[in-house]
């Protein structure tokens, strides 16, 4: 085992897991991060090392493969990181009706299965020993349903109530435990969708992130011991005043939005 603090990023090859294991690395924390494209998350990782002069090793992870799953868990019950985060994941961009099963079963794997299998690790060792810390990054979809991402949405709410539950059963010890809701943060999941950043810029309800901006609210909502971190101001309100709205209102508003900011796409047969 290496002297020093360790984390474990998951889905670290980009955006705010690449963010959060920069930022842990510059904390003094050693690194193992994960991703798919190894070429590029072998290149991020030399960069951290060159930046900020921490061990960091990079481990090839397609969390809908159980013997890949199985082995992180391996990973992380040997090397006993004091931080995890919960990170990598994607979105889908169809009708539940038309996506298929092997991609919405896939996130559900993903978002659900491997937080859960980590996170029950990970709260082991921590228990046993002096603590530590695991970020789940769920996402303000947690808050409202998502069209064309129910999915996604359901998940990201399966995330959210369950680190609060979790957050609930580990009071009292050296265990923080977070739930990371940001809302619309650049970085490649909308390209990888096929949602292209410039229909969805023209809507004046998005606010636009970074991920860096969503790793600074982390950090300070887990050293206030924030359970639920909704970066940003914008954030904060839409996930606090869309439940407000009256639910048939809140619904033909979320529809509209939806419709208008996402064009193309699968089709539902109902909306033609
Ligand atoms: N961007 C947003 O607007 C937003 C908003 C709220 C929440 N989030 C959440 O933030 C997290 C990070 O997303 P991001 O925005 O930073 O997107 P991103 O830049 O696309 O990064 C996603 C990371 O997850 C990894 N990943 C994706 N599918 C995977 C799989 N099947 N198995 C293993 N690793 C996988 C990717 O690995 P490879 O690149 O190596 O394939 C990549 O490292 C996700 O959980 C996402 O749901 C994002």
């Amino acid at each position: 085992m290496r002297e020093g603090r360790l984390a474990l990023v998951t889905g670290a090859t980009s955006g705010i897991g690449l963010a959060y294991a920069d930022r842990l690395a510059s904390m003094g924390y050693h690194l193992i991060i994960t991703g798919r494209r190894m070429e590029v998350l072998n290149a991020r990782a030399e960069e951290i090392r060159h930046r900020h002069r921490v061990s960091v090793s990079t481990l090839e992870a397609e969390l809908t493969r159980d013997r890949d799953l199985e082995e992180l868990e391996r990973v992380l019950t040997r090397e006993r990181p004091s931080f995890l985060v919960n990170n990598a994941g994607f979105g889908i961009r169809s009708y539940f009706v038309d996506t298929p099963r092997k991609t919405w079963e896939a996130l559900v794997k993903v978002h659900v299965m491997a937080p859960l299998r980590l996170t029950q690790g990970a709260l082991k060792y921590m228990l046993e020993g002096s603590g530590g810390t695991i970020v789940n990054v769920s996402s303000e979809a947690a808050f409202l349903p998502v069209m064309r991402n129910s999915v996604y949405s359901g998940a990201k709410a399966f995330l959210l109530r369950w680190t609060e539950s979790v957050a609930l059963e580990v009071m009292g010890t050296p265990i923080r435990i977070q739930a990371l809701c940001p809302g619309m943060t650049r970085s490649d999941f909308h390209p990888r969708m096929g949602q292209e950043g410039a229909s969805l810029s023209r809507s004046p309800l998005i606010r636009w992130i970074t991920p860096q901006e969503v790793v600074d609210e982390s950090i300070r909502a887990l050293q206030s011991g924030k359970v639920i971190c909704v970066p940003k101001a914008s954030g904060k309100m839409r996930t606090t005043l869309m439940p407000l709205i009256p639910q048939r209102a809140r619904h033909r508003c979320l529809r509209w939005f939806f419709r208008a900011s996402s064009r193309g796409g699968n089709s539902c047969n109902s909306e033609n």
